[in-house]
């Protein structure tokens, strides 16, 4: 059995119920473009909404983190892994947190404790040192040469905001040298391979820490990572997990792994993630903004290495990839499969795009490449040839240039506001009847929610919703598949709050009072201090930065058309207006 499988059999076990990965867009977090880590989908939960499937959940998430996008082709380095995560929403802390990660390491895994080290919380004037968990880690054997405590790497958050708390890191010695007596956290021979975060403290706005309702745990442990120390790997790409993709790299380009390392890893991670972004049920396709601009990216950035090892790019040698990755993954995430035809056509697309300028580019490059690589070139590249913007960066190192990266910046920020303004006007002149229907739909969109809180159930909320010129959707929590009864009363009643004419106004007030006026919002610390609450008549006040039409009168007929599952425990209704 695998990894991934004893894990949460271990888990399971210890009564914790599997949760299916989220998607790696977000579904309700525009503050973020893709899960970065196991609990991402989780922080409502964290925040004390009970969940679906209980307090103690397991599961493997697909995260992306982006920011080292240009590391990728070192040994540890991946824009795309799978984070092995056990959460207690109030139930155990420390203590079963503890016991259970030391089980599954010396039992499940079979790993000695010697060759384990842990760190623990070393205290402030606000949190005292961890003593708890200190003395659970040598009850359960680990030396006190092998306990170490720090303060910065011993306190997790996801952002500056939310919940967050202290945490023990647990390392395992890989190397073939003898143990060291003392744990040294300097010494990369020791490799972190889990974190237990207790999250009980939820970071505020201000910067203030207070209580959760209820205290948690939060773990996570990188799948590959620890696929690599097990394995004795300290290059993650030889790890098992890879063995057949790199294999297939090397007999697509006749090129051996061995002194071409960069590029096959390149190529290996960064077709992996787009097949992930492109194969998420978000819909993403390569683009200059947000999600879409990091799967061009990655897709361009291994089109240039694929290239660089001498692959023919007119042939299916991307396809080939993504389909041995698809084939690989979809016991896992069945999305892949699924929505198989959509990857194969992304890759392609986005390859024949590339193609036409890449060459040119590059001897646009090279034209330029006798001197330190200045802003309107690195932009020129960019805006004429789609160079993303480290792409000619890596061009550059690789001959020993400097590129103007601010000014590059610079330039980037500028154009895209213009951009953004060009496309604001279009939007306001000529497509303006798409203006008007999608601020009817948002409307609609309170109503709706103000609706299934009476019809179904009080305690409904919003958790994602997306609207288009021609419907909306809008899904919610509730355990049940609505009746048709549910249906046409939610229906009706919106129906009747439009033919009401009821007025729509907004007022700013500070985060606290939109609280206590129980404005409805998800995600509340996400907002800023001042806040922005929106009011139908007395039927529905709700955080939203608009538009809005002024009379639900304006709207005109609300129909549902389709209610179905989303994901456990959260279901979706279309609907249009007519
Ligand atoms: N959320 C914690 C992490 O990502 C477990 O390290």
């Amino acid at each position: 059995m695998n990894l991934k499988d004893k894990y949460i059999e271990f888990f399971v076990s210890k009564g914790h119920k599997q949760i299916p990965s989220a998607p790696v867009v977000p579904e309700n977090d525009p503050s973020v473009l893709f899960n970065t880590a196991g609990m991402q989908p989780l922080i409502p939960y964290l925040m004390g909404e009970p969940h679906p499937y209980g307090n103690r959940l397991v599961d493997y998430q697909k995260c992306i983190r982006t920011n080292d996008l240009d590391e990728v082709g070192d040994k540890t380095h991946h824009t795309f892994f799978e984070m092995l995560g056990n959460w207690s929403l109030g139930d155990y802390f420390k203590n079963e947190s503890i016991n259970y990660s030391f089980e599954f390491l010396t039992k499940v895994l079979n790993i000695p404790v010697s060759r384990l080290a842990v760190t623990v919380y070393s205290g402030d004037d606000k949190v005292p040192f961890d003593q708890e968990a200190y003395d659970l880690w040598l009850s359960l054997g680990i030396s006190k040469g092998h306990i170490a405590s720090t303060k910065e790497d011993n306190f997790w958050a996801a952002g500056e905001t939310g919940p967050c708390g202290t945490d023990t890191e647990i390392f395992y010695f890989r190397s073939e040298e003898e143990v060291p007596e003392v744990f040294d956290t300097e010494d990369d021979r020791w490799v972190e391979i889990w974190n237990n975060v207790f999250m009980q403290f939820n970071r505020k706005q201000d910067g203030t820490i207070e209580y959760l309702p209820k205290k948690n745990v939060d773990t996570g442990m990188g799948y590959e990572r620890v696929l690599a120390v097990l394995e004795g790997k300290n290059d993650n790409y030889e790890s098992s997990l890879w063995t057949d993709v790199i294999e297939l790299i090397e007999k697509i380009s006749s090129k051996p792994y061995k002194g071409n390392e960069k590029s096959i890893r390149i190529i290996a991670d960064h077709i992996r993630t787009a097949v992930f972004i492109a194969s998420d049920d978000a819909g993403i396709k390569p683009s200059n903004k947000d999600q879409g601009y990091i799967l061009r990216r990655l897709i361009r950035r291994a089109i240039r290495h694929a290239k660089k090892l001498g692959i023919d790019i007119n042939s299916s040698w991307e396809r080939d990839i993504a389909l041995l990755i698809i084939e690989k993954y979809k016991k896992y995430y069945e999305e892949l499969d699924r929505n198989k035809d959509v990857v194969l056509e992304v890759l392609k697309s986005e390859k024949e795009k590339f193609n036409k300028t890449l060459e040119k580019g590059l001897r646009e490059f090279e034209k330029k490449s006798d001197k330190d690589i200045d802003a309107d070139t690195a932009f020129h590249l960019y805006d004429t040839f789609g160079f993303p913007i480290e792409l000619t960066l890596e061009l550059a190192n690789e001959k020993g240039l400097n590129v103007d990266i601010e000014g590059f910046n610079k330039k980037f920020k500028e154009h895209q506001e213009l951009s953004r303004t060009a496309s604001v006007g279009k939007f306001k002149g000529g497509l303006a009847g798409n203006s008007e229907i999608e601020t009817k739909y948002h409307t609609a969109t309170h109503l709706l929610n103000a609706a299934l809180k009476i019809t179904v159930n009080k305690d409904i909320h919003q958790m994602g919703s997306n609207i288009t010129d021609e419907r909306m959707r809008f899904d919610f929590n509730c355990d049940h598949k609505l009746t048709p009864d549910e249906i046409k009363a939610t229906e009706d009643l919106v129906n009747k709050w439009i033919s009401e004419g009821l007025s729509v106004h907004k007022e700013e007030m500070k985060k606290e009072d939109a609280l206590k006026i129980g404005a409805e919002c998800r995600f509340i610390e996400k907002y800023p201090d001042i806040v922005t609450v929106y009011f139908i008549g007395d039927v529905s006040k709700e955080l939203c930065g608009g538009p809005h039409v002024s009379n639900t009168s304006e709207i005109g007929h609300f129909k549902i058309k389709k209610e179905e599952a989303s994901s456990q425990g959260v279901r979706r209704i279309k609907a249009i207006i007519e």
